[in-house]
């Protein structure tokens, strides 16, 4: 199946200490391996979303790389992926896959299941269940316990049509940014597929998380 990505890398990081999708992850940059993943997995075309100004800083992170090009992302991921939408050149039923760049470990298969369920769905997102036992706590102090049956824990690459996803944000008209684009598509009446996730999709988000991905790298590139 033809399909397109976006993988967005405009945010600050900040929950990392900075710039987490420039960093080093077991020899290569966090944002070249995303992207190196995507591209293995057959993507047409990929557009990179990355802050104002962080263009060049992209072309020598991604040198040799083929099959993609640049835009420039917002203040929220919304935003961003909205900015990617925009500079996509394939037609309006094409899928498209949305990627965090802070998520540079991406099986094929997860992609395989994605497109697999957009044969029959409008959206389709990785997930895993929630594994731990959920509390809702206050000032420190244990306030309550949620039921776990039935919560996931949502990742990416998160697929869908182009224009189906493109008609969702354009009348989208909560004051808060979604989450993400399978909230956009589901609060628009869309049916959105729960696939299998995988922990290697893991995302980069405080600075212990590099060394648990390190570990997951396959061996060869660790
Ligand atoms: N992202 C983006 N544009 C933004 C905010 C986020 O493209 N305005 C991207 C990030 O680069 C990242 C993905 O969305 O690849 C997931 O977001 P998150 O993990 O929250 O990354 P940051 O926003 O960069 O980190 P933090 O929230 O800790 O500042
Ligand atoms: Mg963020």
């Amino acid at each position: 199946m033809t399909f397109s990505g976006i993988i967005v890398a405009a945010g600050s990081g900040a929950r990392a200490g900075g710039d987490k999708q420039w960093r080093d992850l077991g020899g290569q940059p966090v944002l070249r391996r995303s992207v190196e993943a995507l591209l293995a997995t057959g993507a047409q075309e990929i557009v990179i979303v990355v802050a104002p100004g962080a263009e060049l800083r992209a072309t020598e992170t991604l040198a040799g790389l083929d099959g993609w090009r640049a835009a420039i992302g917002g203040s929220t991921r919304a935003a961003s992926v909205q900015a990617g939408l925009a500079a996509l050149t394939c037609p309006p039923d094409q899928p498209v896959l949305i990627h965090d760049a802070a998520r540079p470990l991406l099986p094929r298969a997860v992609v395989q299941r994605l497109l697999d369920a957009l044969e029959t769905h409008d959206g389709a997102l990785p997930a895993l269940p929630v594994a731990d036992s959920l509390r809702r706590g206050r000032q420190g102090f244990m306030d309550g316990v949620v039921d776990r049956d039935g919560l996931w824990r949502a990742q990416t690459p998160q697929a869908f049509r182009r224009g189906v996803v493109e008609q969702a944000y354009a009348v989208w008209t909560d004051d808060h940014p979604p989450a993400d684009e399978a909230v956009v598509v589901q609060q628009h009446g869309g049916r959105v597929a729960l696939v299998a996730g995988d922990p290697r999709l893991m995302k980069l988000t405080y600075p212990e998380d590099f060394a648990m991905a390190e570990a997951l790298l396959p061996r060869q590139t660790r």
